[in-house]
């Protein structure tokens, strides 16, 4: 294809032996630039000493790349990821079995660490901090504990909710990496080499498109992508043209920002049954049919860092951009 651009082509070659979605190396994960930089050197470091890196958490909104990078630091050290997550951890036995079993260096990782009960997070302190389990065997005056070494292990956690993790299991952790939402030119990368793992031809016009709408997120980016193949592959020869990546986001319901059903739902049910705020996290999730903790972390985020919405001490408020964007006149200071 002539029209094919330069610049995909090149990002493209650059992904040539790389089969699967998910980046395996630091160098080809893209974005993220400072949180790449600084794993970069720990990891080098910590090769270098033969040592295991400090237990490292990483948290931000869904979807941009946690478990990705936790897997990634694990090939990158040659180790074994073993994963996890909070709310499969019940009892503190349960996670006793998981450490008991880990060879020396592995990765465990836990995802939605914020989910540990608060009894097995006890368990885990003493484990991050001496490489020890402490178990207790028996009732009241009959127990007596017993203490278990474990090799030295890292842990990842992974959460979606910095603020839920009790402090003491936080200072824990000798490094915290906080993602932030893609720009375009990032997603613009990751669409391109998604678009080299499935073989599937774009113009540059979509992509650039498709990076507008995927709200900062790479599995929405991912997750577009295979829409519109679809659409490419029965309405058209397959490769995704300007016309069809419009069509087909159009269809999907995504607006030209990237907003979708559920964020203009959340929107106007704000501005037509609460006069645009502010409203309580539980009126509202309540007016949504959805959990309040749903609405936090995965309807808010993105919508908080695009201007919005405000969170006041007395709720939720809609501002003018939303306004403007859902082409309803805003009455200023009405309310
Ligand atoms: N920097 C990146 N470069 C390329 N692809 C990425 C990148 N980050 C994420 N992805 C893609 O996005 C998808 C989602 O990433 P991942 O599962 O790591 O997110 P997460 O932060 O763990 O989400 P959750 O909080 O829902 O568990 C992955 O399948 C991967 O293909
Ligand atoms: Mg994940």
């Amino acid at each position: 294809m002539s029209e094919y651009p330069k610049i995909i082509q090149e990002l493209q070659a650059k992904y040539d032996d790389e089969q699967s979605l998910r980046p395996e190396k630091l160098e080809s994960f893209i974005g993220q630039n400072d949180v790449k930089e600084v794993l970069d050197v720990y990891i080098k470091a910590a090769l270098g000493r033969g040592e295991v890196i400090d237990h490292t958490l990483l948290y931000g909104p869904p979807g941009l790349g946690k478990t990705t990078l936790a897997q990634i630091i694990a090939n990158e050290m040659g180790v074994n990821l073993r994963t996890t997550s909070g709310p499969a951890i019940e009892r503190s036995g349960d996670l006793a079995a998981i450490l008991s079993t880990l060879e020396p260096g592995d990765i465990l990782f836990i995802d939605e660490i914020h989910r540990l009960p608060r009894v097995v997070e006890e368990v885990l302190y003493a484990a991050m901090e001496d490489f020890v389990i402490d178990i207790v065997l028996g009732r009241d005056s009959e127990s007596r504990s017993i203490r278990i070494d474990l090799p030295p292990f890292t842990l990842i956690g992974a959460t979606t909710r910095f603020g839920d993790l009790s402090a003491p299991l936080r200072d824990r952790f000798g490094v915290v990496f906080r993602l932030d939402y893609y720009n375009i030119s990032d997603l613009e990368k990751i669409i391109c080499r998604t678009s080299h793992v499935y073989g599937t031809e774009i113009t540059a016009d979509s992509v650039h498109n498709l990076a507008r709408r995927s709200r900062g997120t790479p599995r929405i980016a991912n997750r577009l992508f295979r829409r519109i193949r679809d659409f490419a592959e029965i309405i058209g020869d397959g490769t995704i043209t300007t016309d069809i990546c419009n069509l087909a986001l159009d269809k999907l319901g995504i607006n030209q920002n990237g907003l979708d059903q559920k964020d203009i739902t959340y929107l106007k049910t704000i501005i037509n049954n609460f006069g645009g705020g502010p409203v309580g996290l539980e009126t509202l999730a309540a007016s949504l049919s959805e959990e309040s903790s749903t609405i936090e972390d995965v309807y808010e985020p993105y919508l908080l860092q695009e201007g919005y919405i405000q969170r006041t001490s007395r709720g939720r408020v809609v501002t003018e951009k939303a306004y403007d964007e859902l082409n309803i006149k805003y009455y200023k200071g009405l309310f």
